[in-house]
């Protein structure tokens, strides 16, 4: 290329990059006559209908949240609830001297879960709401780890045993709180922790092990009862009583309604904490999570700051302060609305659909299934080994073109080698749906199988539509 194209071509690209940085004049013009900046803070004020519109707009080139198969998290609720929520969106939930009530029904929702999970009678079980269940965890393990500082030796160093299944958050704690992580690998074929590899791991300065009721990666429960036997085994033995938290992030609003006889929660000895994710299948919009303690003598006193500037004594044990109160009020709806039969009915027929997945997958003959779906509304699923020529991430991305939001992505150390599809069964996700998203699936399976073998006007580059 000769010089002065180079420096034509440069100038046009720093024109592109300028007008990057603003919205197009022509854009919503019959608002604008002006370019908008995109980065930094306009100068003018404009109409609340116009500054709508250009959000709005923009918005459109998001996926479509009831056809996002990757996320755990609510996409829908009744109007009820959304005029709740927008009746309560302006009330900071912290302050409960302004906003009692909203402080009496969040304690009211505490009592709620703390009975689902099982309270045993003779404790008395606290909790918190939280953002969600990220920081639920990071609450708490770290009164996990205050609870060991007392009981430890000086220069003793903290350590956290769990499987390498879990969702960042535990990692993310271990490295923001200073405690040794020791992450137990899993194997390809079996996608849980193993109790052996756990007891090899614990020690006097174990701050306590964690143990998944639903994993992210692939949805299967980690063996919570046998690691419960194992903690009780070794507290007789060695005097170690070693804490167990359940991150029961998806399953904690599961499977209380549709196993209420397999026991995960505070029916097991060494089970002091508990999260869930209300934002899941609790059924409320983001962000909503839960901590709950088994019994307040698990709970380190110090950890609770009282605050007087948003007028009275307010104690406070939350890693953030501010936050909105309308989403611990749509959890209380959803638990009066709902009730224990609505929850199991609707948590029924996600596992139902779930498994109707599962199963069309199976009989298709193109995937070797890891979760069939009849725990927690969960498939996951890997292309068979003898399908060569196109990967779960050509099926994830030819699924976008129909709108389904469906990760492709690698399992955790040691099974990285494994590559799958995972497929999130919410409520809005009807059996209709299924069948709809499975016949896509195989359209799409289809595609890349012929793809050789198209006319040569179709480009690779250029996929026909998969419907
Ligand atoms: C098992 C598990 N734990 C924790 C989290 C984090 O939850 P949240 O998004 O509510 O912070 C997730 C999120 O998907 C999860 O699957």
């Amino acid at each position: 290329m000769m010089l002065s194209e180079q420096n034509h071509l440069n100038e046009l690209l720093d024109q592109v990059k300028e007008f990057e940085k603003e919205h197009s004049v022509t854009y919503s013009s019959r608002h604008f006559k002006d370019p908008i900046s995109k980065f930094k803070l306009p100068e003018k004020s404009m109409p609340a209908n116009a500054a709508y519109q250009l959000v709005h707009d923009e918005l459109n080139m998001d996926g479509n949240p009831s056809l996002n198969l990757a996320s755990f998290v609510t996409t829908w609720m009744e109007p009820e609830a959304q005029q709740l929520i927008s009746e309560n969106l302006h009330k900071n939930f912290i302050d409960h001297d302004e906003y009692p009530q909203t402080e009496i029904i969040h304690r009211r929702c505490i009592n709620m879960i703390a009975n689902l999970f099982n309270s045993p009678k003779e404790c008395n079980s606290i909790g918190a709401a939280t953002i969600g269940s990220s920081e639920a965890i990071m609450l708490g393990l770290l009164a996990h780890k205050w609870m060991w500082k007392k009981r430890s030796q000086k220069g003793a160093v903290p350590n956290l045993i769990f499987g390498s299944e879990v969702h960042v958050c535990w990692e993310k704690f271990a490295r923001y709180f200073d405690v040794e992580m020791r992450m137990i690998p899993i194997e390809k074929g079996s996608y849980t922790v193993k109790v052996e590899k756990i007891e090899k791991l614990v020690d006097e300065n174990t701050i306590c092990v964690g143990a998944i009721l639903g994993t992210t990666y692939s949805g299967h429960s980690d063996p919570i009862k046998e690691i419960n036997d194992l903690l009780v085994q070794i507290k007789k033995e060695k005097g170690w009583d070693i804490p167990l938290h359940i991150d029961a992030a998806s399953g904690g609003f599961v499977m209380p309604f549709t196993h209420p006889k397999f026991e995960w929660d505070f029916r097991l000895e060494q089970v002091k904490s508990i999260n869930v994710s209300g934002h899941k299948y609790g059924l409320v919009y983001p962000g909503i999570g839960w901590i709950l303690w088994r019994d307040k003598k698990d709970f380190p006193e110090e950890l609770i700051f009282k605050v007087n500037y948003l007028g009275g004594w307010m104690p406070t044990y939350t890693l953030n302060f501010s936050c909105n109160g309308a989403f611990v009020i749509a959890q209380y709806y959803n638990f009066l609305r709902l009730g224990h039969k609505g929850y199991a009915h609707i948590m029924n027929n996600c596992i139902a659909n779930a498994s109707a997945l599962g199963l069309k997958l199976a009989n298709s003959g193109k995937f070797d299934i890891i979760n069939n779906g009849q725990m927690l509304p969960i498939v996951t699923a890997k292309l068979k080994d003898e399908i060569k020529g196109y990967s779960v991430y050509d099926l994830s991305s030819k699924l976008r073109e129909r709108g389904w939001i469906v990760p492709a992505y690698t399992m955790p150390p040691n099974a990285e080698s494994m590559t799958i599809l995972r497929f999130v069964i919410r409520e809005n996700i009807s059996l209709d749906m299924v069948e709809i998203l499975f016949q896509d699936i195989i359209k799409a399976c289809t595609f890349f199988e012929n793809k050789d073998s198209l006319p040569d006007r179709i480009s690779k580059k250029n996929h026909p539509p998969i419907c």
